[in-house]
């Protein structure tokens, strides 16, 4: 083997490796990318869930809710409690940089996890059923219901701090 081609077959070898070693690159910062865009957009739903929830008690605390209001509120809250389970994917928890306050518990105990999402769920079929026959004293009901269903998932699954 020439010196020439001692060095060209290095030149490969050092080639393919810089090649590799951006490709690993690239994927590592795509995917922090992509974790942070996933929390970003569970956040803003979150943000959307606390507002439509505060909508809807202002609404009660009415002696005359706006029916139709309380309705397009429910409504909101139950899309939202049906997508909720689709806002964890495995890996968007803490560790990769980005802000948040999911706890890993959230996929450690899934069983947990979906049963507090179901107890959402629930309250919010109740409340949209409630809106549509404009039964006020249910509607206050199941959003005592809804809200604590809401504090009891973040006992368990929202931890205190964004990092740890
Ligand atoms: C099944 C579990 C679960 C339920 C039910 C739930 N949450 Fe949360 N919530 C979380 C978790 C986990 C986070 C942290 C998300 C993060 O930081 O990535 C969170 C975060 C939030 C935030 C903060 C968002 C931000 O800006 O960082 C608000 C506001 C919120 N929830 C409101 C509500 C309300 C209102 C309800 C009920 C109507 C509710 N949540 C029901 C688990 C839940």
């Amino acid at each position: 083997m020439g010196f020439n081609s001692f060095r060209t077959c290095h030149l490969r070898a050092l080639l393919a490796w810089i090649s590799v070693a951006l490709l690993i690159g690239f994927a590592g910062g795509a995917n922090a990318a992509g974790i942070a865009q996933i929390v970003h957009a569970r956040k803003a739903h979150f943000k959307t869930l606390g507002r439509t929830y505060k909508l809807l008690r202002d609404q009660i605390d009415r002696s005359h809710p706006h029916w139709r209001m309380v309705q397009v509120d429910a409504r909101q809250i139950a899309v939202l409690s049906n997508s909720l389970s689709t806002w964890f994917p495995a890996g968007s928890g803490k560790g990769h940089g980005v802000g948040t306050r999911a706890s890993r518990e959230i996929w450690v105990k899934p069983a947990a996890f979906a049963q507090a999402t179901q107890r959402m769920r629930i309250s919010a079929q109740n409340l949209t059923r409630d809106a549509a026959d404009h039964n006020l004293h249910a509607l206050a009901l199941d959003t005592r219901r809804l809200g604590q269903s809401c504090a009891s998932c973040h006992r368990s699954f929202r931890s205190r701090s964004n990092f740890w």
